[in-house]
């Protein structure tokens, strides 16, 4: 076994949380260093975006069924308007004398590790260069001025880049050990509301999946050691190619062009203290990517298109409302047709968001916890998004399930056990409510094997199970319910459940999806009318 591997193995066994003890974390909140949410680049022009979200009426309904219209014109309107429902602020909530910010995109704890950059051409009110995105004010800050014209060649065939990065010390001033796992469910979580918000405007979505990670540092700025100083590093995630995916730049000359262009800003920091979490560098070196060529995907077997969802809601206002419900009624039931309509959705297909955007086979199954489903028996399920994983499934799960066809034709689901669930779904997800008064519990099981030899791809496991966790919850307020995302599960807890031994499978995400009680304590305000 490599090193590499050795150290995933270890780190994704001493991330574990388990019954008699959670993973390692700080013990307690240091509120005096609470990370700043926001990251800055102090000296870069700042480039004020418009509000123009409002003035999209795509159909989320569309959007989910890769219906999508014509493509926008590539300006300042339409990439304000990218950024807005995929990175923006979507709320401002107040209890008493505290305010924070929640966005499109969800982040464990709302601690937020991701940041978000566009690297362009010269577009209609945009220079050609590199930006960071900065939620809070809605606006770009430009890191980078490039001249050379090859920049500008390499994005002839019309598009831009996003790229993603993430701030360990965000997550792990709270969450320790384990916050690494939550930055790279958040990466998968962003990746999918922009792919989302990219449908709604028209363009099609695709990760750079071959690119280094250094080459991605080096065109986000993030290896500009002056600039950074003392303020926290920022780790390179991906690039994700907006526009047509037949027409993806080459990275190689866009680094080349970038040679001679003119860098600003100086980020902030964003505390004062910081402790160390070894095991975070530890597992960000061992899956550090190297360049590889892109794997070749089988094309996805044609499905019939998803059915409509209950409500009827446009992509903007949807990815607006998107909350995390901390609270379920324990009475709410949803359709069996409206479950499998949400099911549908996290089936991989070509033109369709998130999926799009993730040019890998597919290696992540849900196995439901089915409370409170009309129609349907309270009991065990697995949804298996690759028909050809069956037999490995089979062979490394509970001999004694099932594995009866559930639901639609098209629909790979199978029933593995009657059972009322509730129970063991709640202290599978450390003792939260949320676990068993939910119409539905799900751990998201995934192919560690894959990552073995290439390391890299255990990050890519986690994206998908983000990737997963915001279909969900677009689809929960699409079904007039709501979800919430659940980093904290007894790990192995679930193994034992499904009957898994070894580390073939293992379960990397939860989730749930409920009738949700909202906490009246809150008042809620909109997203950029108020400033802190
Ligand atoms: C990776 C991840 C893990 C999360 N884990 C939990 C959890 O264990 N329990 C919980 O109540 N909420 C959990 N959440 C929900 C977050 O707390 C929520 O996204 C955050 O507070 C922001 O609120 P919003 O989703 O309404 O924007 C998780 C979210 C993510 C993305």
């Amino acid at each position: 076994m490599t090193g590499s591997n050795e150290a995933l193995l270890e780190y994704h066994q001493r991330s574990k949380h388990r019954v008699n003890q959670y993973a390692p974390g700080p013990g307690g909140l240091d509120w005096a260093n609470q990370p700043n949410a926001f990251r800055e680049f102090r000296g870069a022009t700042k480039f004020k975006l418009p509000l123009a979200a409002d003035s999209l009426v795509t159909s989320y309904n569309d959007v989910r069924r890769g219906a999508l219209l014509p493509p926008r014109k590539f300006d300042i309107d339409s990439v304000a308007t990218l950024f807005e429902l995929s990175l923006g602020l979507s709320a401002w909530k107040s209890y008493g004398a505290n305010r924070w910010a929640l966005r499109c995109n969800p982040s464990s704890g709302n601690l937020h590790p991701t940041e978000g950059y566009l690297l362009c051409p010269h577009l209609p009110g945009l220079s050609a260069g590199v930006y960071h995105y900065l939620s809070r004010d809605h606006l770009l800050e430009q890191r980078a001025a490039v001249a050379d014209p090859q920049w500008v060649q390499a994005f002839s065939g019309g598009g831009i880049l996003l790229g993603i990065s993430s701030i360990y010390w965000r997550e792990a001033w709270k969450y320790g050990m384990r916050a690494w796992r939550y930055c790279q469910h958040d990466c998968g979580h962003a990746i999918a509301a922009v792919s989302y918000a990219a449908a709604a405007l028209g363009w099609q979505s695709r990760l750079m999946l071959s690119a280094a990670d250094d080459i991605v540092a080096d065109l986000l700025g993030l290896n500009r050691s002056a600039d950074f100083a003392s303020a926290e590093a920022e780790a390179p995630d991906t690039l994700l190619w907006v526009g047509d995916p037949d027409s993806r730049p080459d990275l190689a000359r866009l680094l080349d062009a970038s040679g001679n262009a003119s860098w600003a800003g100086r980020a902030n920091r964003l505390s004062q203290e910081h402790v160390q979490w070894p095991e975070i560098d530890t597992i960000h070196r061992a899956t550090h990517k190297p360049a590889a060529p892109e794997q070749a995907v089988p094309e996805p077997r044609s499905l019939p298109l998803p059915a409509a969802p209950a409500l009827d809601l446009s992509y903007a206002g949807i990815a607006r409302q998107r909350r995390s419900a901390v609270d379920f009624d324990g009475t709410t039931r949803i359709s069996a047709a409206a479950l499998f309509a949400m099911l549908e959705c996290l089936l991989p297909r070509r033109d369709a968001p998130p999926w799009n955007a993730l040019p890998t086979p597919v290696r992540v199954h849900p196995a439901l916890m089915v409370h409170r489903v009309e129609g349907l028996d309270a009991g065990l399920y697995v949804l298996l998004r690759d028909a050809a994983h069956l037999p490995g499934m089979k062979q490394s799960l509970r001999p004694e399930w099932l594995w009866q066809k559930t639901g639609p034709v098209h629909l790979p689901l199978y029933f593995l056990l009657p059972y009322d669930l509730r129970d063991v779904a709640k202290s599978i997800c450390c003792h939260q409510n949320i676990g068993a008064d939910s119409c539905f519990a799900l751990g998201m099981l995934a192919h560690l094997d894959a990552a073995l030899n290439e390391p890299w791809r255990y990050r890519h496991l986690f994206w998908e199970c983000g990737m997963l966790g915001q279909a969900l919850y677009l689809e929960a307020e699409a079904a007039g319910v709501r979800a919430t995302g659940i980093g904290c599960f007894f790990d192995d807890e679930m193994h034992g459940l499904l009957g898994i031994n070894g580390h073939s499978w293992q379960s990397l995400y939860h989730f749930t999806v409920g009738g949700a009680v909202d906490d009246t304590r809150l008042s809620t305000l909109p997203p950029y009318e108020f400033q802190p």
